[in-house]
């Protein structure tokens, strides 16, 4: 039993790779007093390291390999089928390399989330720093959002921000600003967990602040 006075909210992550997000969920929430646990993990890639890190940890797996299925649609009842099963609550995608139909993401309206390795609503897409790099930003960053149909769409949770200093290149960059990822994607499935992200149109207002806030911007960082 952990101490947390609601039970805790059923979270199901989605990956499709090294999964070092995800590892950093899974760290957040073997804290007794986290009010999400990981019940599976699923992967649509079946050498994706994330499966081995949730095995290791404990949580259940599964692979649904997406070339498997004739069309997106099917591929994702049986990835609603599997949540379903082991009563997913909360969504969150990490490195996720699929893109997913309206009707799944309106589904999960407002109980899913997403990583995404820039200051959102720019750099969409991928090959986000090497962007960044091109444009002279001199600001680059992460982004965790709740998930609208368009690509790296929905209300903006937590941003974390990162120089870009001179002589960076896409690799190093990116390495920095995945450490903020890892810093401010457990945060922001805490908050949703706990009750503390709503949602009022495009916008997320974090204990009532309109996102995106900086981590260090919240009040109580830990769980309410
Ligand atoms: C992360 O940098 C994440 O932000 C990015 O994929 C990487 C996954 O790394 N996601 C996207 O670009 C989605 N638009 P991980 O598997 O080590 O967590």
């Amino acid at each position: 039993m952990n101490g947390h006075r609601r039970p805790r909210r059923r979270v199901g992550v989605l990956i499709s790779g090294s999964g070092s997000n995800l590892q950093a969920l899974i760290d957040a929430c073997s804290d007794s007093e986290s009010p999400a646990e990981i019940v599976l993990v699923i992967s649509n890639q079946a050498d994706a390291f994330g499966l081995t890190r949730a095995q290791n940890a404990g949580i259940a797996t599964r692979f649904i390999d997406h070339s498997a299925y004739p069309d997106r649609t099917s591929f994702e009842t049986e990835i609603l089928a599997a949540l379903a099963e082991q009563q997913v609550e909360i969504v969150c995608l990490a490195g996720f390399m699929r893109i997913l139909t309206p009707g799944f993401v309106e589904h999960w309206e407002d109980r899913m989330l997403n990583v995404h390795p820039s200051l959102l609503p720019d750099y969409k897409g991928l090959h986000t720093h090497q962007r960044a790099l091109d444009d002279g930003a001199e600001w680059h960053g992460c982004t965790v959002h709740l998930v609208r149909p368009a690509l790296d769409d929905g209300p903006l949770v937590l941003q974390a921000r990162v120089p870009v200093l001179e002589g960076d290149h896409a690799d190093n960059l990116a390495a920095r600003v995945l450490v903020q990822e890892h810093r401010i994607y457990p945060l922001a499935l805490q908050l949703l967990a706990a009750g503390r992200v709503a949602v009022d149109g495009d916008t997320a207002l974090i204990d009532g602040v309109k996102g995106p806030i900086s981590p260090d911007a919240l009040r109580e960082p830990k769980y309410s």
